[in-house]
């Protein structure tokens, strides 16, 4: 009786093992392989899952449970700044919070955040804001149903060949801007991009900063697929419990964005940057959920980017007004353009309840997203309920 039971262990280690084998990335990671048939490893507290991450051994890594870093390295209390934003929130008894800023480098005049700043003191979990957790290449990191929860430390991905799968990221000092990024695409060293990066079915929640952020590296096959990026916050920065900061890259990358959920955002959902022409991004967004966006969603600086077969619904911004970026929402005008690009249908993006779609150098996006875009066939884009199957974190 005893070795059949650990036959028939044995026998689903190997069905999971293999099914992590068998995902397929869409779009540009296709092909990526993470931990490969590395034997899983569980690890049991923070150190082992800080270890399974940083050391340079191929590993799929699978979380059973929570993982809490909060108290883990101390907490601090400081002076901080208090920027007008939020001495306008507390003015304004609505009954939502805003948030404080910790200092930088650049004190209070050149610290991100601290607009016409005041002294306060603030306190804050260092685990949070410090030692990100480092994934280095070759790693399957998977969450077993909704059980792989990491709370109070972001990861900072930096190596080749990284799946990052059905795992919630949440509570980075929530209260303050700079309190924590989630996920950190690091690059490699000496700049050099990722390749074959992808995160699926990752939720984000309660960062004090980005959700999900790029150095001046990045990756230049990407994939973000079927994550929940929800910014229900008691503290934002727009003061009216919709996070602010999303998500941001400034650096090269390509990327593919699909069947994603992004809601309760303020800001920043995502903002893709140049730095004045310093980098190119090329980045092809499909069949995504966006929903209550009290501010501007996508927010696009000197790069390129498609956006086609979306759902846009009760976001009054979808896109910011730049005459810097090159964005192209797909519409019965100019799909025949598209088609012809593409060699393949595109597919309109869809409004309802939202404000309209601010193009800008139009005519410059296909041939700088051809290559991305060609990599994910849309389908018609639709209104997605929180499941598994659609995003977020479950049995996959
Ligand atoms: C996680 O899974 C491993 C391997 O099956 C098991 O040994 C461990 O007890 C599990 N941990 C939890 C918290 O369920």
């Amino acid at each position: 009786m005893r070795v059949s039971i650990g036959a028939a262990f044995m026998a689903l280690v190997a069905i999971a093992s293999n099914s992590i084998m068998a995902a397929t990335a869409p779009g540009l990671a296709t092909g990526v392989t993470g931990g490969g048939n590395a034997a899983p490893v569980y690890p049991k507290n923070i150190v082992e899952l800080q270890t399974y991450l940083r050391d340079s051994v191929p590993r799929v890594i699978i979380l059973n449970k929570t993982f809490d870093f909060r108290g883990s390295e101390g907490k601090k209390t400081e002076t901080g700044c208090r920027p007008d934003y939020t001495r306008e929130c507390i003015a304004k008894k609505n009954g939502f919070k805003s948030q404080d800023v910790i200092l930088q480098g650049g004190g209070m005049a050149h610290t991100g955040g601290c607009s016409n700043g005041q002294p306060v003191s603030i306190t804050y979990d260092i685990a949070g804001t410090k030692n990100p957790l480092i994934v280095s290449g070759s790693k399957t990191i998977r969450g077993e149903g909704k059980k792989g929860v990491i709370i109070g430390k972001g990861l900072w991905l930096s190596g080749d060949n990284i799946i990052l799968q059905n795992v919630h990221i949440t509570n980075l000092n929530p209260h303050l801007v700079w309190g924590g990024d989630a996920i950190y695409l690091q690059g490699k060293g000496n700049n050099q991009p990722m390749e074959k990066v992808w995160i699926d079915h990752v939720k984000v929640s309660l960062v004090g900063r980005q959700m999900m952020t790029t150095n001046a590296a990045g990756s230049n096959s990407l994939t973000i697929s079927n994550c929940d990026f929800d910014g229900q916050t008691p503290y934002s920065a727009s003061c009216d419990g919709h996070h602010y900061w999303t998500n941001i890259f400034v650096s090269n990358l390509k990327m593919t964005m699909v069947n994603n959920c992004i809601h309760h955002t303020s800001g920043r959902a995502p903002k893709l940057s140049s730095s004045e022409g310093k980098y190119l991004l090329q980045a092809h967004f499909a069949n995504n959920y966006w929903y209550d966006n009290t501010g501007h969603s996508l927010e696009i600086d000197g790069a390129y980017v498609l956006s086609e077969g979306n759902y846009f619904k009760d976001t009054p911004v979808p896109n910011l007004q730049e005459n810097k970026g090159s964005v192209m929402s797909v519409n019965t005008n100019n799909k025949a353009a598209c088609k012809a690009a593409l060699g393949r249908d595109c597919i309109p993006d869809v409004f309802v309840n939202s404000g309209a779609f601010v193009g800008h150098s139009e005519n410059e996006v296909l041939p700088k997203v051809k290559d991305v875009a060609t990599r994910f066939k849309p389908t018609q884009p639709k209104p997605l309920s929180l499941s598994a199957k659609n995003f977020g974190v479950g049995d996959l």
